[in-house]
């Protein structure tokens, strides 16, 4: 719990800390462990319940670990007039998951995001750091094939693609907690 304890010690244990706790742990891990959670709740004032009742509030955490790639499918206006829901159903059927679960390889992890900034692209996703646009349900199959083929080797965990660099994507309908919004 090394990484746990020096992000406490670095935001404190008070209660107004939870959500900068939370984001770090979210960062370091790619999602929030219990045994994280269970350090928090022992060495500080924050609560089981306020935790759970952060992390529920904002959709950007995770309560289970993400695969080694993550697939952001847009539902943004341009996207969603462009045919996103076919294409995410698409790849819903190819992938046999649903919206945030994760592949039982452990390849991929799908998630709907809100504009991904590239409107001109609609419809769009990202596998991993690479964006893809004009996409159509029928391109779906090919893509992950090829994408899955390229990296079958990768160790990359999930949770360097989903750092930071792609807080944008998380607004509505999966809001961050740096002011995105919050769950609807
Ligand atoms: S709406 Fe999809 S990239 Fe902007």
């Amino acid at each position: 719990m090394e990484p746990v304890a020096s992000i406490v010690q670095r935001h404190g244990g008070r209660r107004d800390a939870c959500i900068k706790i939370l984001q770090e742990i979210q960062t370091a891990y790619g999602y929030l462990p219990k045994d994280a959670l269970r350090w928090v709740t022992d060495h500080t004032k924050i609560t089981p319940r306020q935790i759970y009742g952060v992390a529920t509030f904002y959709e950007w955490f995770r309560f289970q670990p993400v695969g080694k790639h993550m697939i952001r499918t847009c539902h943004g206006t341009a996207c969603h007039v462009n045919g996103a829901r076919q294409t995410t159903r698409e790849v819903q059927e190819i992938l046999g998951v649903k919206d945030r679960e994760t592949t039982p390889d452990g390849m991929f992890t799908l998630e709907s995001v809100a504009c991904l900034g590239c409107c001109s692209l609609a419809p769009v996703m990202m596998v991993g750091e690479q964006v893809f646009g004009r996409l159509a349900p029928k391109d779906m199959k090919k893509l992950i094939q090829d994408y899955r083929r390229k990296h079958a080797h990768d160790h990359e965990p999930g949770k360097k693609a989903h750092g930071h660099a792609h807080k944008p994507g998380h607004a509505r309908p999966h809001a961050h907690p740096d002011g995105h919004g919050a769950k609807s």
